[in-house]
């Protein structure tokens, strides 16, 4: 009789002791910051952060993923140094013009106007004044002149940075480039494969020669 008694004691100390578990809620923790990071709300104010604020600029000097640092300066010293020294550095490809092509209709074409002549549906609806053909003896653009405006803008023309990547924007100059040609009556450039492929050499650089051809 006794044993039972003790027996049913144990079996509800047990019961009382498991029943109190909650498989969705965390058990003891007797360190929790051991276990729990100290969760820092997005822009909130912490003081732990240098100016008490969770969002901070990246570190001097950071480049983001995908992005080349672009050293001339949006004045007029830093336009003519693109204009006379910054090259294509992508290919003239006819890949890289059909995509230099459907981004200018996209970006370009409304104030420049489709063949670039400087007459696009804005100027034609006297949105806008001053836009210049492409073949203008004057202005006398360069790809790196090309490039140039298109990162910073150039008076009433707006930056395209921001709307386009690096290789969209040569792209785009290659394309510029082909209208200019275009106007001025002369034969557009495009790089023929300047790598031949030698068909009888069956080195490793034929095969990587092999893959660039493609
Ligand atoms: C809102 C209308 C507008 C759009 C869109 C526009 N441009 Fe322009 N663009 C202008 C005007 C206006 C000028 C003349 C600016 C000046 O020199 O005062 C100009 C000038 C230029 C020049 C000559 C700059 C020089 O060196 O003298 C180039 C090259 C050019 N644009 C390329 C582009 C390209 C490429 C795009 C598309 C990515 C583009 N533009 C989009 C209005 C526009």
């Amino acid at each position: 009789m006794k044993n039972s008694i003790n027996i049913i004691i144990v079996a509800i100390m047990m019961i009382s002791i498991v029943s109190c578990k909650k498989d969705s809620k965390p058990n003891y923790q007797y360190m929790p910051n051991m276990y729990a990071p100290v969760g820092y709300e997005p822009y909130g104010d912490y003081e732990v952060f240098p100016g008490g604020q969770e969002a901070m600029l990246p570190a001097e000097g950071s480049i983001p993923r995908g992005w080349m640092p672009y050293d001339y300066k949006d004045s007029t010293e830093g336009y003519q140094l693109a204009k006379d020294s910054l090259k294509n550095a992508i290919r003239y490809t006819k890949a890289n013009e059909e995509s230099g092509k459907a981004l200018y209709d996209i970006y370009c074409a409304i104030c420049h106007g489709a063949k670039g002549d400087g007459k696009g549906t804005l100027v034609q609806r006297e949105k806008i004044l001053g836009v210049p053909s492409y073949d203008d003896i004057g202005r006398a653009i360069t790809e790196g002149s090309i490039y140039h405006v298109m990162y910073y803008g150039i008076n009433s023309m707006g930056s395209y940075a921001a709307q386009t990547s690096e290789q969209e924007r040569w792209q785009i100059v290659q394309y510029v480039q082909k209208l200019k040609a275009d106007l001025e009556g002369k034969t557009p450039r495009i790089d023929t494969n300047v790598v031949p492929v030698q068909v009888e050499a069956h080195n490793e650089t034929t095969e990587e020669n092999h893959g660039n051809a493609h």
